[in-house]
């Protein structure tokens, strides 16, 4: 069987669902943590972008880590595969089905299970969102160590099973150094628990982290254990104007050198993204002087940089941010900017960078690509991708307009990651094929990586060899075929 949206795939020898297979699952879940309606089960088919669509007839929302061993334990005897799902925010088609997988939802497993006030040690099932979860903090002194744009539906399971990095990564690190401990179901049902509060334990391999960035293709996580800074009592936000990119990689260095440990994000953005971002957002540019909403109040710089401080003394860091700037100004690094002067401005300056994801697929769809690069070649991918996208003669849509509306880059520049967008009409093969693998040509022989955070899932699953080695590819092969030897667990996807 393949399936129409798939062609070229065909469906595993996995084991089909059957009235029987139901009668078991009543058994372990009540009937509203089943879901066979295919009205209700539409949601979970599709992914954030309406790019990935799949094909489930069945969805299981457990409620306990033992529900999850459960179905799990039939599911690997009966050869049915799985496909585990968080918020579904993940943008590389890794959390929908291909076929008639059935989906896993750990929608219902979302409790705060402990904190301790003393360490910062946070407990949580691995359906809790993440904002749900920063909030908790907040009201205890204490903050996430991981921020996204999807904060308000990710689940900090999946944020941990796409090892998802964020616009603070600069600040906290990675996932893989703030998680202590995990509790993950394997495919056969065996439980496995870490959630233990320990910073320090070098007993044999660090076994959580095979699971960090492991995409459901491991294990169902269900609990995690992580350890959260104290909240900054004082946080400020910088937008700054830019007149070429070599000025945003010199304000870069500038803000680590003298701003130092209370540099907590430094984001990039180009004029073309701000345009997108404006049509959505449909406000006023923070750097535009005149009483004008949308694309017109986007002023004329090709580089905007967001940049974020946060620490304990806000006497203290403002005297340093002002110093900052006064330095970029003046050395002509930066030649305009604005600063939040509460916090509700601060929230809006972010919504120029966070509202880009939005923005990029409101014509009808987005092909990404999440990039880790050298900071000097960075945004040359962007400029080839650009030129290569005029230089074809694509067909155009039924109403004359052309496929690729526009190409944008920005993202974490001070963690070497850009994100590069390109807005279409309509998912389009021939822009798909002008794109891949060009990208991934470009990245290899720049040294990159094709996936700095969002995972390789569906979309990358086949390229994975233009960032690792046939050694590294088949040690994961070999850690897969050991864990999931019948392959149940997020099939089609990863390697
Ligand atoms: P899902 O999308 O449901 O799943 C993602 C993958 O993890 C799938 O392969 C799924 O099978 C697997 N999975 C989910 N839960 C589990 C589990 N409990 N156990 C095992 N496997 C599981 N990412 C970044 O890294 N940085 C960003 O700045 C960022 N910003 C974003 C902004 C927006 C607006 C959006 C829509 C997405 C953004 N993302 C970003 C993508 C990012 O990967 C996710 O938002 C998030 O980490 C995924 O969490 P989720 O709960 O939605 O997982
Ligand atoms: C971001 O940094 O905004 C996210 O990773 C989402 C995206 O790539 O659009
Ligand atoms: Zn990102």
């Amino acid at each position: 069987l393949t399936a129409d949206k798939y062609p070229n795939i065909k469906r595993g020898d996995f084991g089909k669902i059957n009235d029987e297979d139901i009668n078991h699952f009543s058994k372990i879940l009540s009937p509203n943590q089943l879901i066979t309606d295919s009205n209700d089960i539409t949601g979970y088919n599709q992914d954030w972008m309406k790019k990935y669509i799949g094909q489930s007839k069945l969805v299981l929302k457990p409620k306990t880590t033992e529900q999850v061993s459960e179905i799990l334990k039939y599911c690997n005897q009966r050869k049915l595969a799985v496909v585990p799902q968080g918020g579904n925010t993940g943008l590389v088609g890794g959390s929908v089905p291909v076929f008639d997988e059935i989906v896993i939802s750990l929608a219902s497993m979302n409790n705060i299970r402990s904190f301790d006030q003393s360490s910062g040690i946070l407990k949580v099932d691995a359906g809790v969102i993440l904002e749900n979860a920063d909030n908790y903090l907040s009201e205890n002194g204490y903050i996430f160590p991981l921020d996204l744009g999807a904060k308000g539906s990710c689940f900090v399971g999946g944020n941990v099973a796409t090892n998802a990095g964020g616009l603070r990564l600069l600040r906290y690190g990675s996932l893989h150094g703030s998680v202590l401990g995990l509790e993950v179901v394997l495919a056969d049902g065996t439980i496995y628990n870490s959630m233990h509060s320990l910073r320090k334990d070098n007993t044999g391999y660090d076994l959580k982290q095979l699971f960090i960035g492991s995409e459901g293709s491991l294990g169902i996580i269900t609990g995690v254990s992580i350890l959260c800074p104290a909240r900054p009592k004082s946080v400020n936000v910088a937008f700054l104007g830019l007149e070429n990119y070599e000025q945003v990689t010199k304000c870069f260095q500038k803000a680590k050198s003298e701003l130092g440990e209370i540099l907590s994000a430094f984001e990039f953005m180009d004029k073309d993204s701000q345009l997108l971002a404006a049509q959505t957002l449909k406000t006023t540019h923070p750097l535009c002087q005149d009483d004008i909403e949308g694309i017109e109040s986007v002023p004329e710089y090709p580089f905007y940089v967001l940049l974020e401080t946060s620490g304990s003394n806000k006497e203290h860091d403002d005297i340093k941010l002002e110093k900052f700037l006064e330095d970029v100004m003046e050395s002509e690094i930066v030649v305009d900017g604005t600063v939040s002067q509460d916090e509700q401005q601060l929230k809006t300056l972010w919504t120029w960078r966070e509202g880009i994801a939005e923005a990029s697929q409101q014509f009808g769809g987005v092909y990404k690509y999440d990039v880790s690069l050298p900071l000097d070649s960075m945004y040359k991918l962007v400029e080839s991708v650009k030129e290569r996208l005029n230089e074809l003669e694509l067909s155009s849509t039924e109403d004359n307009k052309k496929p690729v509306y526009e190409a944008v880059g920005y993202g974490h520049i001070g963690d070497g990651n850009l994100h590069l967008n390109v807005a279409v009409r309509e998912y389009n093969k021939e822009v798909e094929k002008a794109l891949e693998p060009f990208v991934y040509e470009f990245i290899e022989s720049h040294k990159g990586s094709i996936s700095a955070e969002h995972g390789l899932g569906f979309q990358k699953k086949n390229y994975i060899k233009y960032s690792k080695s046939e050694t590294e590819i088949n040690m994961m092969k070999d850690l897969k075929k050991h864990y999931d030897p019948n392959g149940i667990l997020n099939p089609y996807k990863y390697i």
